[in-house]
């Protein structure tokens, strides 16, 4: 019988999970610890949740990036990238994919009568940093958050190479003290993106979204919530979830806009007690 942090690292051994925040790895597995079977089902179990909520969205060819140890990071990035356009890579995970011809009205409309300066705190990114370029008239610093460490990478490899205020940090949503003082640390106005994420975090921890609304609304100045309204394979299941927490955003928060784009609806607020 192997030990928990032995079964741990045993998931890890996949490239896709390999550089996953532990905090996720630990949370997808305690839906299966205390299941009568074998360690070696424990690990498959888990490892089919983690795919569902992580890996399902991104190219293989994205995440095998960090996986030919010979060559420097920043040399991959570079072969990899290389005269590229950021459309290249906003095809290679299904959300910024389908979002690609409507960014510029998708953050016009959002962004909508907010000061020209902004921080845009992005949580559970995939790759959309790579979109920096469709914020336009806004001078913003972004703020990627995001698990999938080769996802992180890439997106720090592009800023520093176009020399564009922007940042992405590996990490889990549900180090939520450390989200927080993330949050604090910004100075200005401070815009909150979770896009397509909610579903993401229900998956591994049920209710865990309202909580975390809860605590991070009131140290933004608006949040951005947005839901697949297409199904891509079998999220049947979330329907009912996402209207309650539909329900609960309108009732705890002021909704300043609704609408839907191409099989994506936005969900602008901010904090009702303002
Ligand atoms: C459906 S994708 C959406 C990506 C991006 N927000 C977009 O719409 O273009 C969800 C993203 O959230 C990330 N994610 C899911 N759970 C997370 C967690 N607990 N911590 C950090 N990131 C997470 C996934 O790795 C994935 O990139």
């Amino acid at each position: 019988m192997l030990s928990k942090q032995e079964i741990l690292n045993k998931i890890k051994e996949k490239k896709e999970f390999s550089q996953l925040p532990e905090k996720d790895v630990e949370t997808a597995f305690s839906h299966f610890e205390k299941r009568q079977t074998t360690d070696e089902d424990k690990v498959k179990l888990t490892r089919d949740l983690l795919r569902k909520v992580f890996s399902v969205f991104t190219s293989s060819k994205i995440l095998s990036l960090k996986n030919k140890e010979e060559i420097s990071s920043e040399k991959r990035y570079l072969r990899t990238l290389k005269n590229r356009s950021e459309e290249w890579i906003l095809r290679k995970h299904i959300s910024t994919r389908e979002r690609i011809d409507y960014y510029e009205e998708i953050y016009k409309r959002i962004l909508k009568d907010l000061n020209k300066k902004i921080n845009i705190i992005d949580l559970g990114a995939g790759i959309n940093g790579f979109s920096y370029k469709y914020f336009k008239k806004f001078e913003v610093k972004y703020i990627g958050v995001e698990a999938i460490g080769q996802l992180v990478e890439l997106m720090n490899f592009y800023f520093k190479r176009k020399k564009l205020n922007g940042e992405a940090i590996h990490l889990s949503l549900f180090e939520l003290e450390k989200i927080k003082s993330l949050i604090k640390k910004q100075k200005g106005q401070k815009i909150i993106f979770l896009f397509k994420t909610l579903d993401s975090l229900e998956m591994l921890q049920r209710d865990y979204s309202t909580k975390f609304l809860e605590e991070i609304v009131p140290l933004s100045d608006r949040v951005i919530v947005s839901f697949a309204t297409r199904s891509i394979g079998k999220r049947e299941r979330f329907k009912i979830k996402r209207n309650w927490i539909l329900k609960f955003i309108k009732d705890n928060f002021k909704i300043l806009n609704d609408f839907e784009i191409e099989g994506e609806r936005y969900l602008v607020f901010e904090n009702e007690k303002k």
